[in-house]
């Protein structure tokens, strides 16, 4: 690999967990190889962006910052004589080559199984107009490659890569490609690794985690796999995403019998009627869906349920709307993300016509908010007067003498620095919070001496 010492990278990273994970080796490796991260562009001899493509949204968002790039002075003292623009990610992957089209000012393009190629594309990209990698010529999975974590306390691990469930409206199986699941000996070695380094949460990562395993011999299965993280020792365990066709009785047992695994569960329904989960190929009912609510909070009473809600799908009515209404009304999420369908050319769902307008769909969703803050509240309400152990994450961004962590249940909890203790002796341990207030988003408290 070259070296790229006295090279300042700055990182901007959109999208979804796994992102966040790759930004964090991408962070890793540049500087392993002596490069340093800046938090402007403006200081950066690179400017390296980690995309998403879900929603049309993301894509606007990367045209207007690689444009406003263009006018940018270099730094004083550049080592390269020039400003380098790195896209990778969903649209590196999608776009390929094509991307220098439409953005000229891209030097160059990686995907999202390519991250390991990242230093030698810089080199080539010095020396040519363009360098490319959308071929997973890199690793695969990025998770060999050194890390600077964001917080040294947490770490991502991806389990699985790619998702094989073309659900109709999504465009992430055409970008990340079939689903590879990673050898269970890889992930629980990364899991050891972390409990020494004194790591106190590991998320596992996947697009679908439900469904590890089915490439590898023997067809592991996710239980297997949470059974084994677990025994490392970790203190807390969380898993994201979880497609509700594929999860099973055994995992959500794994809620009752595992203490560190943490009860909270993000389960995207996308809808509530059964007419658009057809048309959306999500390939269960709203009934199936329910069901497994019902068989989480049997075995974990006090688990905390998230969803993922597509408001406005093709062809969605009133009374679908209805449907979706009335399954995040009974269902009681702590926390739901709403999105407003977005067309992604490529996908099934985009050659549906739909005369529903504009601010039909936005009506539905504004109607939507205020369900989903109301059962936010009440949810919250439950832990008024308890104590709940925080894992320390930082300061109040409002206020420094404020700390800030996240319950088992992933809330937020806001408290005041204890007496006699500093935040630095304090972030990344769990503390025990007496909650006395409760609000939509947050909890408040004090640290129980
Ligand atoms: N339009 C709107 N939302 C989408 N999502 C995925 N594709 C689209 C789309 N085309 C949402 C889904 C998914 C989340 C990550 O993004 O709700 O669960
Ligand atoms: Fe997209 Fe569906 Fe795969 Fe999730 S499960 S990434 S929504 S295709």
């Amino acid at each position: 690999m070259p070296a790229l010492n006295g090279l300042r990278f700055c990182l901007h990273t959109f999208g979804c967990q796994m992102n966040k994970h790759d930004s964090e080796r991408v962070d890793g490796m540049l500087e392993a190889l002596g490069a340093s991260a800046v938090a402007a562009p403006e200081e950066a001899d690179l400017v390296i962006f980690l995309t998403c493509c879900v929603r049309e949204a993301a894509d606007e968002r990367l045209y207007g910052q690689v444009s406003s790039l263009r006018n940018l002075a270099l730094r004083p003292n550049s080592t390269l004589g020039r400003r380098l623009i790195a896209v990778g990610g969903c649209i590196g992957q999608r776009d390929g080559e094509g991307l220098m089209e439409t953005l000229p000012n891209v030097d160059i393009v990686f995907g999202t199984r390519s991250i390991a190629s990242l230093p030698s594309l810089i080199e080539e990209a010095l020396t040519k107009t363009t360098a490319v990698d959308i071929e997973a010529k890199g690793e695969g999975f990025s998770s060999a490659l050194p890390s600077v974590r964001e917080h040294q306390w947490a770490a991502w691990l991806p389990i699985t890569i790619g998702c094989d469930n073309f659900c109709s409206y999504c465009i992430v199986p055409y970008v990340r490609g079939r689903e590879t699941s990673r050898p269970m000996e890889d992930i629980v070695a990364e899991s050891e690794g972390y409990v020494a380094d004194g790591v106190q949460e590991i998320t596992l990562l996947g697009q679908n985690v439900n469904s590890y395993g089915r490439d590898l011999y023997g067809s592991p299965q996710f239980a297997e796999i949470l059974d084994a993280v677990a025994a490392t020792g970790i203190p807390r365990l969380r898993f994201a995403t979880s497609h509700p066709k594929d999860l099973t009785q055994e995992v959500i047992e794994r809620f009752a019998t595992l203490p560190n695994l943490m009860p909270a569960l993000h389960l995207p329904a996308q809808s509530g009627s059964n007419t658009i989960l057809k048309a959306m190929n999500r390939r269960y009912t709203r009934e199936h869906y329910l069901e497994l609510v019902r068989a989480l909070r049997e075995a974990c009473p006090d688990i905390a349920l998230s969803t993922d809600i597509i408001v406005g799908f093709p062809g969605e009515t009133e009374e679908d709307f209805l449907e979706t209404l009335s399954l995040v009304d009974e269902v009681g999420y702590h926390q739901v993300f709403t999105f407003i369908y977005s067309k992604r050319e490529g996908t099934p769902a985009a050659a549906i016509d739909d005369p529903t307008p504009r601010e039909v769909i936005q009506d539905r969703f504004d109607r939507l908010l205020k369900v989903v803050e109301r059962h936010a509240y009440e949810e919250n309400q439950k832990d008024l007067h308890s104590c709940v152990p925080v894992l320390v994450e930082g300061t109040s961004k409002k206020n420094k003498d404020i700390l800030t962590g996240k319950s088992p249940k992933n809330q937020t909890v806001h408290f005041p620095i204890p007496a006699h203790r500093s935040v630095d002796q304090l972030l990344g341990t769990i503390v025990p919070v007496s909650i006395e207030e409760a609000r939509t988003w947050y909890l408040s408290g004090r640290v129980v001496e």
